[in-house]
C-alpha cells in the first residue's frame, strides 16, 4: 500500500499518525476530520531554515496554506514570520501572536480598509502590485504622516509547468508588476511617491511547481533587476522568492527545501536579506483528512465508496483535478481480499464531488474509516458550508498527544451570522 505521508504507518493493521492511533482520534472527535503532525511541521521548517545557513533570512510561512491559529504559534516558535493575503490573514497573525516586524503583505486587491489595517500596525513589508495601489498607499502614508516600507511585487514571466490555475508569475495573469515595467515603474515612484520608501522585490511564480528550473529562472531574471534598480541610487535591502515549492501527492519527484535555497542563493547578492514564503512545503505533508466509508454502491461498470467527507472539506480534487492518496484506516482481514476500483464521493449534490477516482482499494467495509493523505495544505482553509455542511474539526498530534486545535461546526453555527431568525 503506498503511503506517502512521511509520520503515518501502520502498526498491526491500524494506521497511526506519529505515535497516535488514529482510531483513538475517530473515536473522540468523530469524521470527518482533519489531523495534523505538529512534528512534520516542525520539521518541514526547519529544513528550510537550514538551508539559508549564515545568510540573513527570514522564511514568512504563507497562512493561506494552512491559518489555523495554532499553526501559526509553532510557526512562532520557530522563530519564523507569514506572509499574508487579507486582513482576515492578518487579523489571526496577530493574535497568534506573530511579531509584525515579521509579517509581509502581497496581494492584488488590498481595500484601503486592509492597507490602513497592515500600516497601524507598522508590518515588515507591503508588497505592491500595480500602479493604482500605489497611488492610495502613498496617500494613506501621508494622511498618516509616515513613511512606509514597501517591496514590488514582480511578475517574472516565466513558464512554470504547474497547472494553470495555481501558475502566477506567468506574462498575462493579474499578479504583480511585469518585469519589462519594473524600471519605469521605480522611477516612477522615486519622482511621485515620497512616502514610500522602496526596500525590497517579491516574486511568487505559482504553486507546487517541481523542479528547479522555473524558480532559478526568475531569481536570475529578479537579480538582474536589482542592479538596475541599485543604478538608479536604491540600494535593495529584501528580495522576497515567494513560496511555490511542490511537495509528493503521488509520485512527484520535487526538489527539496534545501535544494531549492542552496541553488538559489548563488544568485542572490549577499547584501540582500532573503525572504520566502512555503505555504505548502511546511504544511502539506503535515496533514490528513479521516473520513467514514457510509454506504457502497455499484454501477454497471463502477464502484462508488460513498463517504462522510466531500469536497466542501477538501475541494482540491473537484477543483483542480488533483491527486490525494487515499488509504485505509484499518488493514486487516479485508486487506486479503482482492482489491477493486472505486470512485470514493461525498454527499454532496455535485456530480464534481469525488475525492479520488479509479483508486484501487480493498474492500472497505460500511462505518470503517479512510484516510485522503497530504491533506494539511489548502484542505480546511478552502472548505465551504455548501448544502449547509459543517466544517469539520481539526486536531494536531504531537508524539503520543492530541488536541483539538478548532471545533467541528454545529446546525446554529450555520446560521450565526444570518438576520430576522
Ligand atoms: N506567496 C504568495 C504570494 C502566494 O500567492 C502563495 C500561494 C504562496 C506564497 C505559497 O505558495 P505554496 O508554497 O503554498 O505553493 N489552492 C491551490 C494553491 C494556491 C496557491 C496560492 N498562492 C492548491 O490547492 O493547490
Amino acid at each position: 500500500m503506498l503511503i506517502v505521508t512521511p509520520k503515518l504507518k501502520y502498526i498491526n493493521g491500524q494506521l497511526y499518525l506519529e505515535e497516535v492511533e488514529v482510531k483513538k482520534i475517530i473515536e473522540k472527535f468523530s469524521t470527518p476530520i482533519y489531523v495534523y503532525s505538529k512534528n512534520q511541521i516542525i520539521e518541514n521548517f526547519k529544513e528550510y531554515k537550514e538551508a539559508f545557513g549564515d545568510r540573513s533570512h527570514l522564511i514568512c510561512y504563507a497562512m493561506k496554506a494552512n491559518s489555523n491559529c495554532e499553526i501559526l504559534r509553532i510557526i512562532k516558535e520557530l522563530s519564523g514570520g507569514v506572509d499574508v493575503t487579507t486582513g482576515g490573514e492578518l487579523f489571526r497573525a496577530l493574535k497568534a501572536g506573530i511579531s509584525p516586524k515579521k509579517i509581509v503583505y502581497a496581494g492584488v486587491g488590498k481595500t484601503k480598509e486592509e492597507l490602513l489595517y497592515a500600516i497601524e500596525n507598522k508590518i515588515l513589508l507591503l508588497n505592491i502590485e500595480s500602479a493604482d495601489e500605489t497611488k492610495l498607499l502613498n496617500y494613506l502614508a501621508n494622511t498618516k504622516k509616515t513613511k512606509l516600507n514597501i517591496a514590488i511585487r514582480i511578475n517574472p514571466e516565466v513558464n512554470t509547468h504547474t497547472l494553470s490555475y495555481i501558475s502566477t508569475g506567468e506574462e498575462g495573469t493579474k499578479f504583480g508588476i511585469p518585469i519589462s515595467e519594473a524600471v519605469d515603474f521605480v522611477k516612477y515612484i522615486i519622482k511621485n511617491c515620497k512616502n514610500l520608501k522602496l526596500v525590497g522585490l517579491h516574486f511568487h511564480i505559482g504553486s507546487q511547481i517541481c523542479t528547479l528550473q522555473p524558480f532559478i529562472e526568475a531569481t536570475k531574471k529578479v537579480c538582474n533587476l536589482v542592479r538596475k534598480i541599485n543604478l538608479l541610487g536604491i540600494r535593495l535591502k529584501y528580495l522576497d522568492i515567494g513560496g511555490g515549492l511542490g511537495i509528493r501527492y503521488k509520485n512527484e519527484n520535487p526538489p527539496t527545501a534545501k535544494q531549492l535555497i542552496k541553488n538559489l542563493l548563488k544568485y542572490i547578492p549577499k547584501d540582500l536579506t532573503v525572504i520566502c514564503e512555503p505555504g505548502r512545503y511546511i504544511v502539506g505533508n503535515a496533514g490528513i483528512l479521516v473520513s467514514k466509508v457510509l454506504y457502497h454502491k455499484s454501477l454497471k461498470n463502477k464502484n462508488f465508496l460513498i463517504v462522510d467527507a466531500s469536497m466542501t472539506d477538501l475541494i482540491r480534487p473537484s477543483f483542480y483535478g488533483a491527486y490525494h492518496n487515499i488509504i485505509p484506516v484499518k488493514l486487516s482481514d479485508y486487506e486479503r481480499l482482492p482489491k477493486k476500483y472505486y470512485d470514493i464521493v461525498g454527499p454532496v449534490c455535485e456530480t464534481s464531488d469525488f475525492l479520488g477516482k479509479k483508486r484501487k482499494l480493498p474492500d472497505i467495509p460500511n462505518n470503517e474509516y479512510l484516510v485522503v493523505e497530504t491533506a494539511g495544505a489548502y484542505g480546511f482553509v478552502m472548505s465551504s458550508n455548501y448544502n449547509s455542511r459543517l466544517r469539520p474539526a481539526e486536531v494536531m498530534v504531537d508524539k503520543d498527544k492530541f488536541y483539538l486545535i478548532r471545533k467541528a461546526e454545529n446546525y446554529e453555527d450555520l446560521i450565526r451570522k444570518e438576520c430576522k431568525i
